[in-house]
């Protein structure tokens, strides 16, 4: 028995943050905090937002002390700002950063103590109050972070995530519009990402026909389009099916969950600071390389979604095909997919390794187990670059 859950408003379509003050009004809210990262301050995209709040008499104050990948401290001074402005609403916006940290501090508010005591593999809390309502407004096509109840935070070697229910938005605007300025380095690595929500929530032991129409719908989308979007950022129609295809794969993964390529990617996120859609990026071909003969059947019906013609090939051929495909993404969006292209070295793989099985939560969804040296070799290959391929 599994069970399907997606109580998140989502509001979608080019132009669709202009129901922002009507949403908020709703609440009653009397003050409203924006947190948004210093970058889409920068390049005015907050200023959309500003105009429209200004226009509807709501008052509103921006915090923008964030970082991508954040550490905990980013999530502790977030959350004193908060305590201390008396918002009585929050809004996220900009990548998956920026709105983890607004949903989780959104909660905390209304919770004694600060992240880390709320963290899934360390913390000692439970969240108990709900907190302020909150409306998450992503400015890239990527993270899913508007669908689902998880924040990610840094630690020293690796990630951790506060994961709650409560962290769920009430709201979430989804307006292609906002991603149209993306430069090309970000589409892709933030679209691998929405990739790999899909393909992992797809082949994921927690699958369910529900989650699989939303991934194998999202894997369309983003394959068919992604290449596009990021050579050709000013083609508006493959900008709002690759956001489609990003909230399609968040709706999924919240419920099937992402597995293997998270996993391995987290200690590089923590120890070398790789932004995670590019970490993601980089070992996404060469885990479906280790896991391919566990689910054949559904990397083959990947692999037609992906844009393979496999009407001559077997299912096993489908299925190598599809990690081929994988492959083929992530070289012509021009992310290095290699560890080496991060000057990573040969004997930090021991440490990674040691890091990446600890991710049990993760793992566990694999439809095939990890042993500490598996994950190890998974490393070694993304180090030297080499597929199997089945060889
Ligand atoms: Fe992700």
């Amino acid at each position: 028995m599994k069970s399907f859950i997606s109580p998140v408003t989502v509001i979608s379509g080019p132009g669709s943050i202009a129901r922002v003050p009507e949403e908020i009004n709703k609440f009653g809210a009397s003050k409203v905090m924006i947190f948004a990262d210093p970058g889409i301050v920068k390049i005015g995209l907050v200023n959309k937002l500003e105009n429209l709040l200004a226009y509807a008499s709501i008052e509103y104050v921006i915090y923008s002390d964030l970082e991508p990948e954040p550490p905990l401290e980013v999530g502790d001074r977030a959350l004193q700002a908060l305590r201390e402005s008396q918002a009585d609403f929050v809004i996220g916006m900009g990548g998956g950063s920026s709105l983890d940290i607004a949903k989780a501090v959104a909660v905390l508010s209304a919770n004694d103590g600060r992240v880390q005591d709320y963290l899934n593999l360390t913390g000692t809390k439970q969240l108990t109050n709900k907190g302020l309502p909150k409306m998450l407004i992503p400015t890239t096509s990527g993270t899913g972070a508007e669908v689902t109840d998880i924040a990610v935070f840094s630690l020293e070697t690796t990630k951790d995530v506060i994961t709650q229910p409560l962290l769920l938005a009430d709201i979430a605007i989804v307006d292609p519009e906002l991603t149209y300025t993306l430069p090309p380095s970000i589409t892709a690595s933030t679209g691998i990402d929405a990739l790999t929500h899909a393909v992992e929530a797809f082949i994921s032991v927690n699958a369910t026909p529900l989650t699989d129409a939303l991934a194998i719908d999202a894997i369309e989308r983003i394959a068919a389009n992604i290449r596009t979007a990021v050579w050709d950022g000013a083609n508006m129609a493959a900008r709002q099916e690759l956001s489609w295809g990003s909230l399609m794969a968040g709706l999924s993964f919240y419920n099937a969950g992402v597995s293997g390529v998270h996993a391995l990617a987290y200690p590089l996120g923590g120890l070398f600071k790789l932004p995670h859609g590019v970490s993601n990026a980089v070992m996404l071909p060469y885990v479906f390389d280790y896991i391919w003969p566990s689910c054949m059947k559904k990397m083959a019906r990947m692999a037609q979604a992906l844009g393979v013609n496999s009407e001559h090939l077997s299912v096993r051929e489908a299925a190598i095909a599809a990690v081929q495909a994988l492959n083929q993404i992530v070289l012509d969006t021009g992310v290095p997919r290699t560890l080496k292209d991060y000057q990573i070295k040969r004997e930090d793989i021991e440490t990674l390794a040691s890091e990446g099985i600890k991710q049990k939560r993760l793992l566990a969804r694999s439809p095939k187990p990890y042993t500490i040296d598996d994950i190890r070799n998974v490393y070694l290959a993304a180090f030297e670059g080499s597929l199997q391929l089945g060889t």
